[in-house]
């Protein structure tokens, strides 16, 4: 091993560290060497063991599910968090040394809680990616290199200081972690005329299985291509991304247009259907479902159409008059603003609020108990299933569905440029979701609640097999008929997710990490037979 004399230091804390949580792994002589000499050493990261005061509020910083955060759950043995990439690959190293998991987490917004709980039962360290935050911009080279654990409105935000007229297509949702995120996919209201993150990555900074630092060049494009779409924590640890910014408008124009079923709902969404994924491909409008639930019990469904415009009022309201004149656009629904102001209209910050807000790292809404699940749609839903999905909507509580069109550059982008295989010939995307604040009180209810809408969706989504996005990770795709999350078998979620190109994802797997050193509950096995 070539070794810094920083790294050698750090290993032999960690071998200290890791043979205090798993005793039985290294001898006790060895572990008071180690003691002595890590005792005359500075420490430069924070190991935060599960007995430390800090510990659980460590844990909790950045867990957007508090399902994962339940008594019963299992949690990690120790919160490490590396303060430079050479700890990071000293963690590696310790913990392949070791046999000890290892889960990475950047923003901790993974679905299923993957980056820093388990279902797998065996002890794991989570390596919290929350100090390697920065973000450098390089505006003459149109690019920035951003650290795995900065959230995307850091990246949005930086970027919109360095330049008015640049900008960068992925997330909605600003407190993303660029580590996670991007490795899924990432795609945002810029999508249908710039692609995903994961379209515009230059080059990378990977920690390996082996613990060496990898970039685009030394990794090969094989590992390029796997690591921009086949989903976080099966490959390696991404320390950071060299983004390739993209061109805004100083002025974009955006709206916000709500329908209820008495207004036409059913109709405009049946046009929208037809046509949001055929606009032009500045024009992103997406469509948030939710039960508007009142006290004179007449509940209804309310429609938003919210949409980004790259460009300004005048040509957005012909363009809307010639295309979706339904739903009778008008100039006082439009508002016309900066890109980044444009960052916190649509994910849902109050007007006024300054973007300084997205340095904060702090979510905009409260992490709560939720579940969600996601389709593709590929052929027009008939009238009788919108109205199916609005009774299950009114049903539901808490309930939320998203219809995020495609088209535009998504349709052009070959299935197998990266490993994000979602391009052409798919309308929209849908996204349930159900939220609830009581914990386990009425958690089974809304579980059963969203798995039956789902099976009620089959008929009128993709299939063979019916397509879901990694980046709303969901467990339940690997569940056999006993209700277990199957992991050995992959082949049912893989495909899944990933299409075609899940089969070059277990090849590259096999090569670069046969160990399955990376893993969790749904990462990309190695050896998977294909029968079929
Ligand atoms: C409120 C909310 C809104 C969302 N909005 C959008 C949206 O608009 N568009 C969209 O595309 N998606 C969206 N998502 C989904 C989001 O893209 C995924 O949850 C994504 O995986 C989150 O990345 P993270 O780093 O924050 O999460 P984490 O929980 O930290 O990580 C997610 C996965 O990636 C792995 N991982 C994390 N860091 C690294 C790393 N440095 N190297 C390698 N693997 C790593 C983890 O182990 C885990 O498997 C949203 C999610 C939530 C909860
Ligand atoms: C908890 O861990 C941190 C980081 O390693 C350390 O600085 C602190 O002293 C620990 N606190 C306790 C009470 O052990
Ligand atoms: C719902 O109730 C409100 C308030 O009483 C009323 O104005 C509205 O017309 C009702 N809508 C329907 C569809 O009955
Ligand atoms: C996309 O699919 C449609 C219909 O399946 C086809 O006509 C079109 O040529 C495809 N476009 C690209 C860029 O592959
Ligand atoms: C509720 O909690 C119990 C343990 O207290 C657990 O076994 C069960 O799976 C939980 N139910 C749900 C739906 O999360």
């Amino acid at each position: 091993m070539f070794l810094s004399s920083s790294t050698g230091i750090l290993i032999l804390q960690w071998l200290l560290f890791l043979t205090a949580l798993f005793p039985s792994s290294v001898t006790a002589d060895s572990t008071r060497k180690n003691f002595l000499q890590c005792l005359s050493q500075h420490q430069r990261s924070s190991c935060f063991t599960a007995r430390n005061s800090s510990f659980s509020a460590i844990l909790k910083s950045t867990a957007q599910n508090l399902r994962f955060l339940m008594p019963y759950v299992q949690k990690p043995q120790a919160i490490f968090m590396p303060a430079s990439e050479t700890d990071v690959q000293a963690a590696v190293r310790c913990g392949k040394q070791l046999g000890i998991q290892l889960r990475v987490r950047s923003g901790g917004h993974d679905y299923e809680g993957v980056s820093y709980a388990s279902e797998m039962g065996e002890p794991f360290v989570v390596i919290d990616m929350a100090k390697l935050r920065s973000v450098t911009v390089d505006v003459d080279g149109n690019s920035a290199w951003v650290e795995a654990g900065a959230t995307l409105g850091e990246l949005y935000y930086r970027i919109s200081e360095s330049s008015s007229v640049n900008g960068f297509p992925a997330g909605v949702c600003t407190s993303l972690g660029v580590g996670g995120h991007i490795a899924g996919g990432g795609y945002g209201t810029m999508m249908r005329k710039y692609g995903l993150g994961a379209d515009h990555i230059l080059d990378v900074r990977m920690v390996d299985a082996d613990g060496n630092i990898l970039d685009r060049e030394s990794m090969k494009e094989d590992l390029f291509w796997a690591i921009r779409g086949g989903g976080g924590g099966s490959f390696g640890i991404i320390l950071a991304w060299k983004v390739q910014l993209v061109p805004v408008p100083e002025k974009v124009t955006v709206f916000a247009v709500r329908k209820t079923l008495e207004q036409g709902l059913t109709k405009l969404i049946n046009k929208w259907q037809q046509v949001a994924h055929k606009l032009d491909d500045n024009l992103f409008i997406r469509v948030i479902v939710q039960p508007n639930k009142n006290n004179n019990n007449n509940n209804t469904v309310i429609g938003l159409f919210k949409a980004l415009f790259l460009g300004q009022t005048d040509p957005l309201i012909q363009i809307m008059a010639h295309s979706f004149p339904e739903l009778g656009l008008a100039e006082e629904d439009c508002t016309e603003m900066s890109w980044i102001e444009s960052v916190l209209y649509s994910f849902g910050y109050p007007t006024g609020t300054s973007p300084q807000v997205l340095l904060y790292g702090k979510p905009l809404f409260k992490p709560n108990y939720f579940k969600a699940k996601s389709d593709f749609v590929r052929d027009l839903i008939p009238t009788s299933g919108l109205e199916g999905i609005w009774s299950w909507i009114m049903d539901g509580d808490g309930s939320l569905i998203i219809l995020n069109p495609y088209g535009g550059i998504m349709s052009q982008i070959p299935e197998s440029q990266i490993s994000f295989p979602h391009r052409n010939g798919t309308l929209f995307q849908i996204y349930y979701q159900v939220s609830w604040q009581d914990g386990n009180i009425t958690a089974a209810r809304h579980m059963d609640w969203i798995r039956k809408l789902y099976s009620f969706m089959r008929p009128y989504v993709s299939k063979s097999p019916r397509k879901a996005y990694v980046n709303y990770r969901d467990l339940d795709l690997g569940m056999n008929k006993e209700g277990n999350t199957n992991y050995v078998e992959a082949s049912a979620w893989g495909r899944k997710y990933f299409g075609d190109n899940f089969k070059r994802l277990v090849q590259i797997k096999t090569k670069v990490d046969p160990d399955n050193f990376f893993r969790h509950e749904q990462s990309i096995p190695p050896h998977l037979n294909f029968n079929g």
